[in-house]
C-alpha cells in the first residue's frame, strides 16, 4: 500500500499553505508536527478530498485518486480537527448516519458500530446524545466515525487536543492498536502523542516540509547537541539567555536545565544529556520557547 504526494501546492491567496510538498506513505503511524498555521490540515484536507490543491498530485497504488472517486473514499477515514458534531444526535444514530454516507449498508453498519463502540470505549453512552459529551468523548466519537468502513487511509487532526493526559493516553493507545495494516496520518502538537507510536514523523514549518524521518533518526541528529548544565537556582535566567532551554528540573539544591546547542556550554558544569523528539522539535520550532 502505498500513498503518495507529489509536488503538492496549496495558495490561499496570496498564502501558500503548502509548498511543492511530496511524500511515500506506506503502512504506519505517521506524525505531522508543526506550529499553528503549518499547512498539517491543509494537507489532511486535500488528501480527504474535501480541499482542492493547487497543484500536484496523489497517488493511491500508482492510481491519481482523482480516478478513483468515490472508491477512494471508501478506503479513507478522516477525523477533522474542529468538532462540528450534530448535538441532538445520538452517538448511535450519528454513526449509523456516517456509515449511510459512507455507502454501507445497514448490516454491514450494525456490525460495526457495535465493533468500534467497544473500541472507543463508548459503549455506555450510544444512545446518548453528543450534546451531553465531555471533549474527550467527543474526540473519541470522532475517532469513531472515521473507523467505519475500516479505511485503509486514516487521517486524525488532532486527536488529542484539549484532552486531560488520562484521555491522551487512552485515545494514542487507540490509535496504535488499529494503525495494524493501516495508513495513519496524525497531527498534532503534542510530541508525546507520537513519540513512541510513529514510524516516520515529518515536521512542517509554514507550508515547507523542513526534516523527516523515523523519532530515532531525528534524535540521532541532536547527539552532541543536547546537554544538561547544573547550576544554582538563581542562575536559569542567565542561561536562558544565552541557550536554548528544553526542559528544567529543580531539586532541593541545584536547577538542571536542558539545553540545545552546537558547542557543549564548557563556562558552566554540564553533561552530556539523551536528546527526545521534543528536543527535537525546539531546535526546528524555536520562537515559540519562554
Ligand atoms: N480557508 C482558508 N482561507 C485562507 N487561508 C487559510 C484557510 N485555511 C488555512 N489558511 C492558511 O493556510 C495556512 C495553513 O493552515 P492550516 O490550517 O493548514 O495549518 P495547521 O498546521 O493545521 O495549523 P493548526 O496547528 O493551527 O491547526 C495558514 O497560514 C492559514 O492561515
Ligand atoms: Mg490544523
Amino acid at each position: 500500500m502505498i500513498l503518495e504526494i507529489k509536488n503538492l501546492n496549496k495558495m490561499y491567496g496570496k498564502v501558500q499553505a503548502l509548498n511543492d510538498f511530496s511524500y511515500r506513505f506506506t503502512e504506519g503511524v505517521y506524525g505531522l508536527l508543526g506550529p499553528n498555521g503549518a499547512g498539517k490540515s491543509t494537507l489532511m484536507n486535500i488528501i480527504a478530498d474535501n480541499l482542492k490543491e493547487s497543484s500536484g498530485e496523489i497517488l493511491f497504488n500508482e492510481v491519481n485518486i482523482k480516478t478513483l472517486g468515490s472508491n477512494f473514499r471508501k478506503i479513507l477515514g478522516y477525523m477533522p480537527q474542529q468538532q462540528g458534531l450534530y448535538h441532538n444526535m445520538t452517538l448511535n444514530r450519528f454513526l449509523y448516519y456516517m456509515a449511510s454516507l459512507k455507502g454501507m449498508t445497514k448490516s454491514e453498519a450494525e456490525e460495526q458500530i457495535d465493533q468500534i463502540l467497544h473500541l472507543v470505549n463508548l459503549e455506555a453512552h450510544a444512545n446518548k446524545p453528543l450534546g451531553s459529551f465531555s471533549g474527550g468523548m467527543k474526540q473519541r466519537a470522532l475517532i469513531a466515525q472515521a473507523l467505519l468502513g475500516n479505511p485503509k487511509i486514516l487521517l486524525l487532526d488532532e486527536p488529542t487536543a484539549g484532552l486531560d493526559p488520562k484521555e491522551r493516553i487512552r485515545i494514542r493507545n487507540l490509535i496504535a492498536k488499529i494503525s495494524f495494516e493501516k495508513i495513519v496520518i496524525l497531527a498534532t502538537h503534542i510530541v508525546s502523542d507520537i513519540e513512541f507510536i510513529a514510524k516516520e514523523v515529518l515536521f512542517l514549518n509554514k507550508g515547507n516540509l523542513i526534516d523527516f524521518g523515523s523519532p530515532q533518526v531525528l534524535c540521532e541528529k541532536l547527539s552532541n547537541m543536547v546537554y544538561e548544565i547544573i547550576s544554582a537556582h538563581d542562575g536559569v535566567t542567565d542561561i536562558a539567555k544565552d541557550y536554548r532551554i528544553s526542559n528544567i528540573f529543580k531539586d532541593d539544591k541545584y536547577a538542571y536545565i536542558k539545553v540545545i546547542t552546537t558547542k557543549p556550554p564548557f563556562e558552566y558544569k554540564y553533561r552530556e544529556a539523551k536528546p527526545n523528539l521534543e528536543d527535537v522539535y525546539l531546535y526546528y520550532f524555536d520562537e515559540d520557547v519562554l
